[in-house]
């Protein structure tokens, strides 16, 4: 999981893992071993058995895996690609007898697109650095590469900036339903840089804007618009200069035109340029229901300006389509339905027709913080929710925007709203198992025999000891035959 782009059986004994050695990549060995001795208990010795190298053949982020009675060898194209082999030869340990064994087989693996994320919202409920770490590790495993981090909403601005001490130090403190707030400092933001680059995850960092700004409004007024209050539709409403605690959305805007809106806007970015290794800075652009069409337009454009200036790839959700001079190349993050109002399509093409691709994050199939099931305690049903691991599964990315075809789809991304979402537990909760989906639909080849739900259903439910050991707290979702 995801399934491989080619496996064979070659009918050969099982691998035995107990008394096997590793020999070869010292940080692919050390993930190999670390996952072993969880998984089994087993401690893998050095020496030979187990062979990790890097060779440069194949395609970006590919591996081969060959199992047999006498050995497993896995080659990655690249480091990525030999921490994905690991992480499929740890899926592929099971137990059988009194022993635990590895299947025989030839895997060539290779992934669909090059992008493949997850997002978790950090405003609404603040996230420490080890609950990150942990994401980060289950991301990871299902051979996602993005880290997504909203760092920025209405109810907190989550990243300490030097250019703009007040963000953290008058807007962090509080999240939603007067939960403790938080934020990352500097440190700490580039020790989830390294630690997500050590598991081949690339941070997109978003800071949401010219909407979903009321924090910004307690650091600095002046550049705060007054809230729109109308437009809440749910969701207790804001007072201008106090810490917002509610889930409505689309109130608050900066003020646009205004030259400390421009100061603000070229420090934050040029900060976050500085602290971000990573080719994209997200600037959100979604639900600015109060701020006025051609503001909004000239906003989006020079701040994906801004970003572009900054020498870094703008990325944006797709409201941000509808400015006609948005930065060429900008990305276009969609979030409508898999079947899109004629709007939402309009605004995803503009990306593609300015020389941007797509990052599809069909809200009704991928929005993770939708109610699995009905009577799940956490979640929301916005999205057409509840939403089942059947309908997270079965969407094709070229069927989503009529003329966004493969080559315009830069990959999949499973965002994580965190309104209902504190601790990790909840996060597993919402998370699992239908991330699994994502990660299939980001990486498997679009057909073939196992792409389908039955076959995915079941491998799921194959997972089931595997996410046990690691500690996941993934709901037993009653569509999966799940392995006891
Ligand atoms: C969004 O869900 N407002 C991007």
């Amino acid at each position: 999981m995801p399934f491989p782009a080619d496996v064979a059986r070659t009918g050969d004994a099982p691998f035995a893992l107990d008394g096997a050695t590793v020999r070869g990549d010292p940080d692919a060995a050390e993930h190999l071993r670390a996952l072993v001795r969880t998984r089994t208990g087993v401690d893998l010795g050095t020496g030979g058995g187990i062979a990790l190298t890097v060779d440069g053949a194949g395609p970006a982020e590919s591996y081969r895996l060959e199992v047999s009675a006498t050995g497993i060898r896995i080659a990655g194209a690249d480091a990525a690609g030999l921490f994905y082999g690991v992480q499929t030869l740890g899926q592929l340990v099971h137990r059988d007898g009194d022993a635990w064994v590895v299947p025989s087989l030839r895997i060539f693996d290779a992934p669909r697109f090059a992008y493949r994320g997850v997002m978790l919202d950090v405003a609404r409920h603040f996230h420490d650095v080890a609950t990150v770490r942990a994401y980060i590790d289950r991301a990871a495993s299902l051979k996602l590469n993005v880290l997504h981090l909203h760092l920025s909403d209405d109810q907190g601005w989550r990243l300490e900036l030097r250019s703009r001490p007040e963000l953290t130090a008058k807007a962090s403190a509080t999240a939603v339903d007067g939960a403790a707030g938080g934020f990352y400092a500097q440190d700490e933001y580039q020790q989830i840089v390294a630690y997500a680059a050590s598991r081949h995850m690339t941070v997109v960092p978003e800071f949401d804007m010219p909407g979903h700004t009321h924090a910004v409004g307690l650091a600095y007024p002046e550049i705060a618009a007054a809230p729109v209050v109308e437009v809440i539709t749910e969701g207790s409403v804001p007072v201008a200069g106090e810490p917002y605690t509610g889930i409505g959305v689309g109130f608050s805007s900066l003020r646009i035109g205004d030259e400390a809106t421009d100061a603000f806007v070229r420090d934050v970015y040029t900060e976050l340029a500085e602290l971000t290794p990573g080719p994209w800075l997200h600037f959100g652009g979604d639900e600015s229901l109060g701020t006025d069409p051609e503001d909004f337009a000239r906003f989006v454009a020079q701040t994906s300006a801004v970003i572009t200036a900054l020498g870094k790839t703008p990325v944006a959700w797709h409201e941000a389509g509808a400015a006609a001079d948005l930065a060429p190349g900008t990305i276009g993050q969609f979030w409508g339905f898999v079947s899109p109002t004629d709007a939402a399509a309009r605004h995803a093409r503009a990306f593609a027709e300015r020389g941007g691709r797509l990052v599809l994050s069909p809200a009704d199939a991928v929005y993770l913080d939708m109610k699995p099931t009905a009577d799940s305690p956490l979640g929301l049903t916005w999205a057409n929710g509840p939403t089942s691991l059947a309908r997270a599964y079965g969407w094709e990315p070229t069927g989503v925007v009529e003329g966004i075809g493969e080559e315009a789809i830069l990959g999949v991304e499973a965002p994580l709203w965190t309104e209902t979402v504190a601790t990790l537990e909840d996060i597993d909760a919402l998370a699992f198992p239908r991330i699994a989906a994502a990660a299939e639909i980001a990486w498997s080849p679009a057909s073939g025999a196992e792409r389908s739900w039955e076959s995915f259903r079941g491998r799921v439910g194959g997972l089931g000891p595997l996410w046990t050991t690691l500690g996941i707290r993934f709901p037993a979702l009653e569509e999966v035959p799940w392995t006891a």
